[in-house]
């Protein structure tokens, strides 16, 4: 979604606004913009596009303000042009707003401050908070910010400075993150923490319905009633170093090869060792109960519910507990039939997805206990769910994801298989004879890291495709889905995922002579008829990739190209799998030339339904 940033202190404003936009631009580079107070008036610089075109047009102007906000936006009302572009000015030039989120009722709003006399200059729904300020204006910046929020009805994190109170800022959120940075002589804001590191660590993450004040001395936070809150410090244990590329020409390529990293940390964090009672560790989900739940739910957006989806089969599989995994968006409105037998795991790298967040207030009321998969320590979903297992990826900056994915896979398989324990459904021993190959693979995944050179190949051999077929059977059709969405969202190829087996029912009319498919082999017990669903497609003259496990040489003898991952346990094959599929998007868009860390049209976290 957007990404807001804000300075006060005694360094120059604009640098320090312009550098944090550059650590949030993965949130949205539609347009940029910042405001600052300089010299007695208000300088707004704003243009469409991505935020060098705004460095490029400040070229180099540093200014004098010592005050400031910016924002990088992700267009939602209104197209991405200079005029909708953040921040927005009153009618008078005397009020700036920043604002991520939707403003549901603006139309209401703007009707009803256009017969007061407040001109428009955006069709954005945002540019209504800022003639409300002005509306609501009586010598108190922060009164003016709670009349304004008093009318608004969606999804908002806002910030606000005013030349009648130079040297603050007046922020509030619900629903959309913001966190507060804590300097010395100087504060600082924004949507996500890598722009608040090259600063400082300190910080108060800002709940739903909270106003921070920030002056360049104190920071004071307000609940929804207006009274102070004494806000817990929270300090960020990871750096600067790890939000940066570290050599590699993209993000998306460094996440890549931190997955095994990623699976450790994991793992480590979550493991327990003696096994006596489950294998989960740190996450207080009381043993009687999972004994007696009758039902799981899985719910997640794009990456995150295709990591849903193996965890159904694996929890189904181990468990012997039925699950569903549904998409957030089409969870919260199908009325699922849940309740306190029912345990419901939502599943989000940033913790902020609003379909996601949804889905979670939608099972909590209806009385089920909520099991947070997350990236993001301190997110909205991580405050508000029951339990928490935190994915130790790391930031993931880059808008595909891809370590995220892989230790949701792992969180997935540590509660299929606490449960299994704790249920026995599996004996201690088979249960310890997967956790020793969870144990191995990290190993394993820096071993296809190491092997990427055929798959370089191939990207470049046929990343001229205008379509691409991904098929599998069971595991294999889940991480085909993945292969397919991390294919699309950045090489711009069109990609499509088949249960291998369902292609004869009618996407088989698309595969013709030359046409690519990503055939996923690895699922032993499947594999004979998926051969069979490789051999339909290759009657019909496609060129088959096929992905399968060393050792497994009969499909040199059908498919143009074998790539092989090390052999392991076929339930856990998919954290392997996927790898080079990962890296067959990414060397795809590279070959073809496209931005692979901020792909057309998307953002990386999706703050609004
Ligand atoms: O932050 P979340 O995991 O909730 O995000 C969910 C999706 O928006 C996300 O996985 C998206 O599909 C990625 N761009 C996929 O690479």
């Amino acid at each position: 979604m957007c990404g807001i940033v804000g300075y006060c202190g005694p360094r120059r404003a604009v640098p320090i606004l312009i550098e944090g936009l550059a650590r949030l631009e993965y949130r949205g580079y539609d347009s940029a913009g910042i405001a600052v107070l300089e010299n007695g008036a208000l300088v707004v610089r704003k243009k469409a596009g991505k935020l060098a075109g705004l460095a490029s047009e400040l070229n180099g102007y540093n200014g004098e303000a010592r005050v400031g906000i910016g924002h990088t936006r992700w267009a939602t009302h209104g197209c991405p042009t200079d005029a909708n572009a953040h921040p927005h000015t009153d009618c008078r030039g005397q009020f700036a707003v920043v604002h991520n989120g939707i403003i549901e009722n603006y139309l209401e709003l703007r009707e009803w401050l256009g017969s007061k006399g407040h001109r428009f200059s955006s069709e954005t729904d945002t540019e209504v908070l800022v003639h409300l300020l002005e509306h609501f204006y009586r010598g108190d910046l922060l009164a003016a910010m709670y009349r304004t929020v008093e009318c608004l009805r969606g999804s908002y994190a806002v910030a606000a400075i005013s030349l009648l109170e130079p040297g603050k800022i007046v922020a509030v959120r619900q629903d959309s993150p913001l966190v507060v940075g804590l300097g010395k002589g100087e504060n600082f804001l924004a949507s996500d923490i890598p722009a608040l590191l090259p600063h400082t660590r300190d910080t108060y993450i800002l709940a739903d319905g909270e106003v921070a004040l920030l002056t360049p001395h104190e920071v004071k936070v307000f609940n929804r009633r207006g009274e102070e809150v004494r806000k817990p410090l929270y300090r960020v244990d990871w750096d600067a170093a790890q939000a940066e590329k570290n050599g590699f020409p993209h993000f998306m390529l460094k996440e890549i090869h931190e997955q095994p990293r990623a699976l450790r940390n994991t793992l480590h964090g979550y493991l327990a060792k003696d096994g006596a009672r489950g294998v989960l560790k740190g996450v207080p989900l009381e043993e009687s109960w999972l004994r007696e739940i009758d039902k799981i739910f899985i719910t997640a957006c794009g990456t995150a519910y295709h990591a849903g989806i193996v965890g159904k089969y694996v929890i189904e599989r181990l468990a012997r507990i039925p699950v569903e995994a549904d998409i957030a968006s089409e969870f919260r409105y199908r009325q699922p039939l849940i309740d306190r037998r029912s345990l419901v795991v939502v599943i989000s790298q940033s913790g902020e997805t609003a379909d996601t967040l949804a889905a979670l207030r939608e099972a909590k009321r209806l009385g089920a206990p909520v099991l947070a998969v997350t990236n993001v320590r301190g997110s909205s979903i991580a405050r508000e769910a029951d339990f928490v297992l935190l994915t130790m990826a790391g930031p993931e900056i880059a808008v595909a994801s891809t370590k995220a994915y892989t230790t949701q896979l792992l969180a997935m398989y540590l509660l299929a298989l606490h449960l299994a324990a704790l249920r026995e459904t599996m004996s201690p021993e088979e249960v310890g004879r997967l956790v020793r190959e969870l144990e191995g693979l990290d190993g394993r995944a820096e071993a296809v890291l190491q092997n990427g050179h055929l798959v370089e190949k191939l990207a470049r051999d046929y990343c001229a495709a205008s379509s691409i077929f991904f098929i599998g059977r069971g595991l294999d059709y889940a991480v085909a889905l993945e292969g397919s969405l991390k294919l699309k969202e950045i090489s711009y190829i069109h990609a499509e995922a088949y249960a291998a087996g369902e292609l004869k029912h009618g996407t088989l009319a698309l595969i013709e002579k030359g046409v690519p498919v990503v055939a996923l082999a690895t699922q032993k017990s499947l594999f004979e008829k998926t051969l069979s669903n490789i051999k339909e497609v290759k009657a019909r003259e496609a060129t088959v990739i096929a992905l399968t496990m060393e050792g497994q040489r009969e499909l040199e003898k059908v498919a143009d190209h074998v790539i092989y991952i090390p052999e392991v346990d076929p339930l856990v094959a998919p954290v392997l799998a996927v790898i080079p599929l990962q890296l067959l998007a990414y060397q795809m868009a590279v070959a073809r030339g496209c931005d692979v860390d901020q792909p057309r049209n998307l953002a990386k976290s999706v703050t609004v339904e």
